[in-house]
């Protein structure tokens, strides 16, 4: 078995028939987009599946050496050095399967050994970028917010997990950046006058630049122009916020030096400049709270992701038209999501049982 690490030939891999292929042509060729899931072990499905033919993949593989699932598979290794060389088998098979305009989201959780962190999503993610040419665009930290009883008392609860986002090519795979972001907060109207969502009124900007003895006669009547318009933009609905910087008053958010700094120019040049918050909602960060999946109401599977986890990728990074992979799908949350939001998707999992569960979740989608 070409390909798959030593050890790992011994666990017994499910026989998948050659219809795989087609059945994803067929499914990929039809307009359905209920989700099409292979039951089978993802080192041999993923070879069936056609080169470049997926848009966006979102897994969460099994923790290393926490539990076991029915069927056995990753995560079961004897030590982590395995286990990462046992999911790299695999990421390069997604990267073969990914389009080159394709992105790759990776939820993976840590460990202790003998007390000591681990650090696994890391070492996962340094490797995939080191030895498999993949291009990290951001590591997202996942705030569960809430966490699971932690009853050890000589170290803090930990209550967050990682989620990377690999691309294949540095420039030209598909972000669709409008397509995730915070809802902005409205406008208001105090006493007749126009207030942004975080009560920028205009009124201390008008009067710094009255008083201004920073700017020339010229530069203060530019600015009060400048300034009626940008409040014209905020009521016309054409912009949710702005901060004006005036020369010689606020602390600039930007270099000094007009060498590296288009905004240090501008002051120099006019005296102040706007930074303006994007009409439809400001970029998503970094870090999102968002509440492990409740699972008192599911039975047979401890491991499913929340659904809330999926959305933000699927809607960023695959088309509207485009296709979605889970190799380790278990109940199929990514599939039930992407096919929520209108794309199609590919689950696979070595678990019967699971299989059932995420056909049965999916069946009824309408
Ligand atoms: C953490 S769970 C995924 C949970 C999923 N995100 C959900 O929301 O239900 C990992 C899954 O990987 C599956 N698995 C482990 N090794 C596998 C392999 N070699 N091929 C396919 N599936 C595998 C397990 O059966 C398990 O369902």
């Amino acid at each position: 078995m070409k390909g798959i690490p030593a050890d790992m030939q011994s666990v017994q891999l499910v026989t998948v028939a050659m219809p795989n292929r087609v059945a994803f042509g067929e499914y990929l060729a039809a307009v359905d987009c209920h989700p099409l899931f292979l039951h089978g072990d993802a080192f041999t499905v993923l070879d069936e599946l056609p080169v470049e033919s997926i848009d966006c993949a979102m897994t969460s593989p099994p923790y290393w050496g926490q539990r076991s699932y029915a069927g056995g598979g990753i995560g079961l290794e004897a030590n982590y050095e395995d286990y990462i060389a046992h999911l790299l088998v695999i990421f390069e098979k997604v990267q073969r399967v990914l389009k080159p305009t394709g992105s790759f989201w990776l939820n993976i959780g840590d460990t202790y050994l003998k007390k000591n962190l681990l650090g696994l999503p890391w070492r996962v993610a340094l490797a995939m970028t080191d030895q498999q040419g993949w291009i990290l665009r951001n590591n997202i930290v996942w705030n569960k917010v809430k966490g699971g009883p932690d009853n050890a008392n000589d170290k803090l609860r930990n209550v967050h997990e990682m989620v990377f986002h690999f691309v294949k090519t540095p420039k030209g795979y598909f972000y669709d950046v409008d397509a995730a972001r915070n809802t902005p907060r409205p406008t208001k109207v105090v006493n007749g006058a126009v207030v942004s969502a975080t009560g920028v009124s205009g009124i201390r900007y008008r009067r710094q630049i009255e008083l201004s003895t920073a700017l020339t006669g010229d530069e203060r009547k530019q600015a009060i122009a400048a300034l009626d318009a940008i409040l014209c933009d905020i009521s016309d609905g054409r912009l949710a916020d702005f901060r004006m910087i005036i020369r010689g008053q606020q602390r600039a958010t930007h270099s000094d030096s007009e060498r590296v700094s288009g905004r240090a120019r501008e002051l120099r040049e006019k005296g102040f400049y706007f930074l303006k918050y994007h009409p439809n909602g400001s970029k998503l960060s970094d870090v999102w709270d968002i509440l492990p999946e409740d699972t008192q109401k599911r039975k047979g599977h401890f491991a499913a992701y929340p659904e809330d986890l999926c959305k933000i990728p699927i809607l960023t990074t695959c088309p509207e038209d485009g296709a979605v992979l889970d190799p380790f799908c278990g109940t199929g949350t990514t599939n039930f999501v992407a096919f929520g939001l209108g794309r199609k998707s590919v689950g696979i999992d070595m678990s019967e049982q699971y299989i059932k569960a995420a056909t049965d979740r999916c069946r009824l989608l309408l």
